[in-house]
């Protein structure tokens, strides 16, 4: 691992347990991720993906256990200014009210952390690198395509220059192309400034393209990990279904 990878920060996750309604979606989870490391988890829908994802950026409490994301206990007061975390969220979770340039320069524009033609320019950059044009910057969340918002809330992302970001399902609604260039952008950004990255995803080639180390997650609980060879070859059945499913007909 080069130097430029050295502001990532690692995560260590502990006996984490979650239940809804006396329903279990996480039961004792365990890991560690590196800093630097890009970590893909996969598995079934509704396996408990996105509730992970949740608490490692504390936007959800554990029943038990314990997330510490760089070193620091993740609370409802971690300092998410300090740690610089960013999430993409599954549904983009934009905001409606604002237009797309709003949207990606709030945080700067709320902290004040850089003049405003500053802001304007960074924000046109990241736009720029998933395929957004000054065109789509005046448009609001309303007026844009599910694949557009999704763009819009990665260069959200990125703009904060994260050392983790959390990605959820960053290509579902992208058409294949875009899928490639936001792959490339989470291996660039990851090798850039070394943010850790915590990636969900169905997509079998971006995962294996992508990943150092991948988890397979099954009703809350981690079923296998290891690197891309080593899931590709896992003797898990769940695993190897959802790795070679392929329609044919009956
Ligand atoms: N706030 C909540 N209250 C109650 N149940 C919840 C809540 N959030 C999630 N769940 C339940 O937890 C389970 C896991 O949900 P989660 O969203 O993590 O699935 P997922 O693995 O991300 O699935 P998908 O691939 O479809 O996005 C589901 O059964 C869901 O209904
Ligand atoms: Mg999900």
């Amino acid at each position: 691992m080069s130097d430029s990878r050295s502001t990532g920060i690692p995560l260590k996750v502990r006996n984490l347990r979650k239940s809804y309604d006396g329903r279990v979606v996480l039961q004792s989870m365990d890991l560690d991720i590196a800093a630097g490391e890009i970590f893909v988890l996969m598995g079934p829908s509704g396996s408990g993906k996105s509730v992970f994802l949740r608490h490692l950026i504390g936007l959800e409490a554990p029943d038990s256990g314990e997330i510490l994301v760089g070193g620091e206990r993740v609370g409802p007061d971690i300092d998410q200014t300090r740690h610089r975390l960013a999430m993409v969220f599954q549904g983009g979770g934009l905001l409606n009210s604002l237009t797309v340039e709003e949207n990606v320069g709030l945080y700067l524009r709320e902290h004040r952390l850089k003049a405003s033609e500053e802001i304007n320019r960074i924000v046109l950059e990241k736009l720029a690198l998933v395929r957004l044009g000054s065109d789509d910057a005046g448009k609001y969340p309303s007026e844009l395509s599910g694949g557009m918002r999704k763009r819009v809330a990665i260069a959200r992302a990125l703009v904060i220059e994260p050392q983790l970001i959390l990605y959820d399902e960053p290509t579902s609604e992208l058409d294949p192309l875009v899928s490639l260039t936001i792959g490339r952008e989470i291996v660039n950004l990851n090798r850039r400034i070394g943010a850790t990255s915590v990636v969900v995803t169905h997509h079998v080639d971006l995962a294996m393209g992508i990943a150092d180390r991948i988890a397979f997650l099954s009703e809350g609980a981690i079923v296998a990990l290891g690197t891309p060879e080593q899931i590709r070859s896992s003797p898990v059945p769940l695993v190897h279904q959802f790795l070679n499913a392929e329609f044919k007909e009956a």
